[in-house]
């Protein structure tokens, strides 16, 4: 009896403890890492109401919506500059109907609309920037119906001070307007933004330069930062993501091969399918924001299973808000562990050989498992058989993330 009463006040203590977190999560911005598909890669300047719209129908009629996916974001290049009273309006040739029939369109396929503007006199491709124009920006882009706003560095000052002010100032005024819009700030990880980036009530923060569509450029800097350069750069940056703060390794390039614009300057041709599904694999793993850049209009098979592998979504979009920490290393073998608010674990397993195939293990006592009851591959869709060892030992090919699920309880 009595232990019956021990475990029903576990229930009742374990269903409130729930209750809170969902009801905590409903009143978070970005609660889960945002999903969505955002302009620059492939179509920097080459954007219009029409592709907007276009983009926002693939997005229903594809699947995508479905699947999870909410934001189309407008990044640089959209604007045509500023009236006598200092509003800012959007290029009329692109958008001749200005932005809020844009953002109202969108809307009305059940989506959400994102912008881009950047904290100096100009963005980093020359346009209008919103320093000085910080309350008026934030009222413009609330009554346009803006969701997301992305907020890029160029033209600042490097020092630190001068941008947790300038971005502290500006959300303040966006959020003095009411409409809750998600904040990603962009200093690409040059200032630190992980361990400021909360008090100044941003999102989501770049923790690196601009990703290329490839799988490694064997150098780090502005101009080349392949898949592998971004992800060596989350490392130990777990303790700082939970819901509503995100650490943003830059866009997904899965589906660009090599036909974007700065996406594939300094040879980034593209990546192999194998090493897309790598990205897509660990970008979930680390919680990172989902933000397709490929033509969603006209997607190839592959590109489509990828970025619709609904049980990775459900790894990336877990409520628990962990982002994946690498808890093993040897040469090119990596493992990366994210705890899910079941108590179950998604694992990793990423071979970075540039050949050959190996073989990675796991011992399940280090994620304290005592005896696994189902482990599931998540790109095979199916449960692995059961071995009756304290070991977890996968063929990961070249190049390769396979991403498993193990559940103990
Ligand atoms: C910077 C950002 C990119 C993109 C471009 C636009 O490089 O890091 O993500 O927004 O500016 O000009």
């Amino acid at each position: 009896m009595k232990n019956r009463i021990i475990l029903f006040l576990i229930f009742v203590i374990g269903l409130f403890a729930n209750n809170c977190l969902q009801a905590q999560q409903k009143d978070i911005l970005a609660a889960t890492p945002p999903m969505g598909w955002i302009s620059w890669n492939l179509f920097e300047g080459n954007i219009s109401e029409s592709i907007v719209m276009e983009l926002a129908d693939a997005m229903v009629e594809n699947g995508l919506k479905d699947a999870g996916y909410q934001y189309i974001i407008l990044d640089d290049l959209w604007h045509g500059g500023r009236d006598e009273n200092g509003k800012v309006y959007p290029d009329k040739t692109k958008f001749p109907n200005g932005m809020k029939v844009v953002a109202d369109y969108v809307h009305s396929k059940g989506l959400k609309f994102g912008i881009y503007t950047d904290i100096a006199e100009y963005t980093c491709a020359g346009m209008v920037g919103s320093l000085g124009f910080e309350e008026s920006d934030a009222q413009t882009y609330a009554e346009w119906g803006v969701d997301y706003i992305k907020c890029d560095y160029c033209h600042a000052p490097e020092d630190l001070w001068t941008a947790i002010d300038r971005y502290n100032k500006f959300i303040k005024a966006v959020r003095a307007t009411g409409r809750p819009m998600v904040f990603a700030l962009c200093e690409w990880g040059q200032r630190a933004p992980w361990l400021w980036g909360e008090k100044v009530d941003a999102q989501l923060w770049r923790t690196t330069w601009d990703l290329r569509d490839t799988w490694e450029h064997g150098k780090y800097n502005g101009g080349h930062n392949g898949i592998m350069e971004s992800l060596d750069r989350q490392v130990g940056l777990e303790k700082y993501a939970k819901p509503g703060r995100w650490n943003d390794p830059d866009m997904l390039v899965i589906g660009l091969n090599g036909t974007g614009a700065s996406s594939s300057a300094n040879g980034a041709n593209g990546c192999s399918v194998i090493e897309y599904e790598a990205q897509f694999g660990l970008w979930a793993l680390l919680s990172a924001p989902l933000l397709m850049t490929c033509d969603i209009r006209d997607m190839d098979s592959d590109t489509k299973r990828i970025l619709t592998n609904h049980e990775l979504i459900a790894v990336n979009q877990d409520k628990l808000g962990q982002q994946a920490k690498r808890i093993f290393k040897d040469d090119s073998k990596e493992i990366w562990a994210k705890q899910l608010h079941d108590g179950s674990w998604a694992i990793g397993f990423l071979n970075r050989n540039n050949n050959s195939v190996c073989k990675i293990s796991l011992n399940f006592a280090e994620l304290g498992i005592e005896q696994p009851k189902e482990i599931r591959d998540l790109w095979l869709h199916k449960n692995l058989e059961l071995q009756n060892s304290d070991v977890l030992t996968l063929k990961v090919k070249s190049h390769e993330c396979r991403v498993v699920k193990i559940t103990s309880q």
